[in-house]
């Protein structure tokens, strides 16, 4: 019998973002992995296929593919993608109603078995649900994130290299604020090589580039047509989870509980933090010019209207 030496991550949501982030937990060896979804076949059928990669990869971790959340028990880290995408004839509120209710179906369903876990939001629109997600599950905030300024800045990295010829590897970039159209791409506190990149770039460049971070998730589903991204969205998790489980000192802009940080209350939304074993550990306050505070402010005042209008 194979013996568990591995952390246990439950991905919740088999589909595109959810497989994917299962799949790179696997190549990286960093965890054995429950992938669970309310259509069984397609957790178990994916789960199956990735073990039958594991003597071409050498993996070490296992996988498991299931509709039950006793399988999920005692899971370190879960990690929630599930929900459903627009479709024609819904309104952006009858999809922000469809997946909080699945979010707080799932809530539900996973905390009895993992109360002590470290639970990533996912599921969009994210900066709402993981707001949500904390109101329903009364969670201590450092134990409740969500995944989303980890892909904007990502995105925003590939946009500076793109303008610039860098390689992605010396730039070190960061976007905070809200998960959408109003998030906060910092130019300030984005450099090549260390220096900034409003000393290598001119203003229009600059534009162009925080526009196409922007817009990288639009690009993205108008090219495919039938859904969303998912290999930067499922890498980013994986960013996340390893950071958590290695404690690895990187600071990652992450959807967490602000509480005067920022002169913000009681809101989640993307900042810079600290994660370890304990979830988030720190959050890193940035010295804000206030035309960049304001700007953050009014991402806050949406979010937090937002979910004020759930009638969950
Ligand atoms: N419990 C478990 N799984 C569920 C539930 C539920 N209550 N409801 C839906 N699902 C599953 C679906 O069966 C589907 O397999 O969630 C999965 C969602 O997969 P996709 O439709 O492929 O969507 P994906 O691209 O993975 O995106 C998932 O992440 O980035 C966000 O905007 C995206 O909210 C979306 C989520």
């Amino acid at each position: 019998m194979e013996q568990r030496s591995y952390p246990k991550v439950t991905v919740v949501g088999a589909g595109n973002v959810g497989a994917s982030t299962a799949l790179l937990l696997m190549l990286k060896d960093l965890a054995d992995v429950v992938m669970i979804d309310v259509a069984e076949g397609l957790a178990k059928g994916k789960a199956l296929d990735i073990m039958h990669m594991r003597s071409n990869e050498r993996f070490g971790p296992v996988i498991q593919g299931t509709a039950d959340y006793a399988d999920t028990v005692n899971s370190d880290i879960m990690v929630v993608t599930a929900g459903v995408p627009r479709k024609p004839g819904m309104t952006r509120e009858d999809l922000l109603d469809v997946n909080a209710g699945i979010v707080s179906q799932v809530i539900d369903n996973a905390l009895s078995y993992s109360p002590n876990a470290i639970y990533i939001f996912v599921t969009n629109p994210l900066d709402v649900m993981t707001n949500l997600a904390y109101r329903l599950s009364g969670l201590p905030k450092q134990r409740l994130m969500g995944m989303g300024g980890v892909l904007d800045t990502a995105r925003f990295t590939y946009a500076i290299a793109e303008q610039t010829g860098a390689n992605p590897g010396q730039i070190d970039a960061l976007v905070i604020g809200a998960h959408g159209e109003a998030m906060l791409p910092l130019p300030r506190f984005s450099k090549v090589d260390g220096k900034p990149i409003s000393e290598l770039l001119d203003a229009d460049s600059i534009d162009r580039v925080v526009e196409n971070t922007i817009k990288g998730g639009a690009a993205v589903v108008e090219l495919l047509q039938t859904g969303s991204a998912f290999y930067a969205p499922a890498s980013s998790i994986v960013a996340m989870i390893e950071s958590i489980l290695r404690d690895d000192g990187r600071i990652l802009s992450t959807c967490a509980l602000l509480e005067g940080e920022y002169g913000i209350e009681g809101v989640y939304m993307c900042v810079p933090t600290l994660l370890g074993p304990e979830g988030v550990k720190e959050i890193v306050e940035l010295d804000l010019q206030e035309e960049e505070r304001v700007q953050l402010q009014a991402s806050a005042a949406s979010i937090r209207a937002s979910v004020e209008a759930l009638s969950v």
